[in-house]
């Protein structure tokens, strides 16, 4: 076995945290867990999984429950669709008659990604799969000295390949929670416990002064920057718009006569707004507002159609749709 793996397994057995769920191997109690931890604190986490442990014992139990009863059992916990996916998962399992004992059985079940499968399957099957989350990835930047900026494909490459690399054959599940709890308890996000560490003199971060400084986070790229054009187009008492597609901002919504990085050339064009900014997670939108009155209908790109005004309500619209639509029910 490896020094790094040998070195967390022998700091699990010694400072591990004594779960509940870690006292048993019943695959259906670990699962529970793991959703619930999920995005809850282990102290919150626990007194939930006792709560459902005692109510459900078991997948069929959990299966046979109205989806009212979960969610009230849940209430307090948050994202509430944990909550549904774990009452749909119990009907899988119910229906399997077992609980699934492969990675890709486990990786089925409603509400269970990678990280969650690649748990269960090690802590219940002792299953080969590394878990990868900010612990593991933090853990091994800094003993490895890894300053690839998390958050890239080429850092979640690199990151399971080693982690792969590094796991010990047959004790899978105590060396991914021994990550777990090294990441949470020893080598923590800030003011990580180097003094007292049993990897200090094999950690690279350690030996050359960057623990501070690793992981490395992806620097978030500046946010792009779109010019459109948007014509509220009057035409005897209907306008045009189109159905966005896949692949852009805004998909199956609808807009009205866009145009990007060009102005429009129509008769009757009035300039209501120029440069109105719309903020996106990626995006900055400065868009200007337009609004043509015309007698006869021009000639428009692929994919607008025609609608009475009176039932723009029906449409599904952008914010900045109905911002245009604002400031066109501003004029007399
Ligand atoms: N967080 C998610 N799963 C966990 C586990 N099995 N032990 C400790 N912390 C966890
Ligand atoms: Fe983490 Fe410090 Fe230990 Fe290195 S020496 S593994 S940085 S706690």
């Amino acid at each position: 076995m490896n020094a790094f793996a040998e070195r967390i397994l022998r700091w699990y057995a010694e400072n591990g945290r004594d779960l509940p769920w870690r006292r048993t191997r019943d695959p259906y109690a670990v699962w529970l867990s793991e959703i619930i931890l999920q995005q809850t604190r282990i102290a919150q986490g626990t007194a939930y999984w006792h709560r459902f442990m005692e109510r459900f014992p078991t997948a069929p139990s959990l299966a046979a429950a109205t989806e009212d009863e979960v969610l009230r059992l849940w209430e307090g916990l948050g994202y509430y669709s944990r909550a549904r996916n774990l009452h749909a998962a119990a009907r899988q399992i119910a229906e399997m008659g077992h609980f699934p004992d492969t990675l890709e059985g486990i990786r089925a079940l409603k509400g269970v990604g990678d990280y969650t499968a690649a748990a269960i399957g090690s802590i219940c099957f002792n299953l080969p799969a590394a878990v990868l989350d900010g612990n593991v990835y933090r853990v091994l930047a800094r003993h490895f000295g890894i300053a690839t900026p998390i958050g890239t494909t080429a850092a979640k490459k690199e990151f399971t390949a080693l982690a792969d690399k590094l796991l010990p054959a047959g004790q899978a599940g105590a060396y991914n929670q021994g990550m777990m709890d090294f990441g949470a308890i020893q080598c923590t996000p800030r003011s990580p416990a180097c003094m007292d560490c049993p990897l200090q003199e094999s950690c690279e971060a350690f030996r050359s002064g960057r623990v501070e400084l690793l992981p490395v986070k992806q620097t978030p790229r500046p946010p792009q920057v779109r010019h459109f054009s948007y014509v509220y187009l009057r035409c005897d008492g209907y306008t045009a718009i189109r159905r966005r597609g896949a692949g852009d901002i805004w998909q199956g919504l609808w807009e009205p006569y866009a145009l990007e990085d060009e102005t429009p050339s129509l008769p009757g064009l009035r300039l209501l707004q120029s440069g109105v900014k719309h903020v996106l997670t990626h995006r900055i939108l400065l868009t200007d507002f337009y609004f043509a009155q015309m007698d006869r209908r021009p000639e428009l790109p692929d994919g607008y159609r025609w609608i009475p005004e009176s039932e723009l309500d029906r449409y599904g619209k952008s914010r900045l749709f109905e911002l245009l639509l604002e400031a066109v029910a501003t004029l007399s």
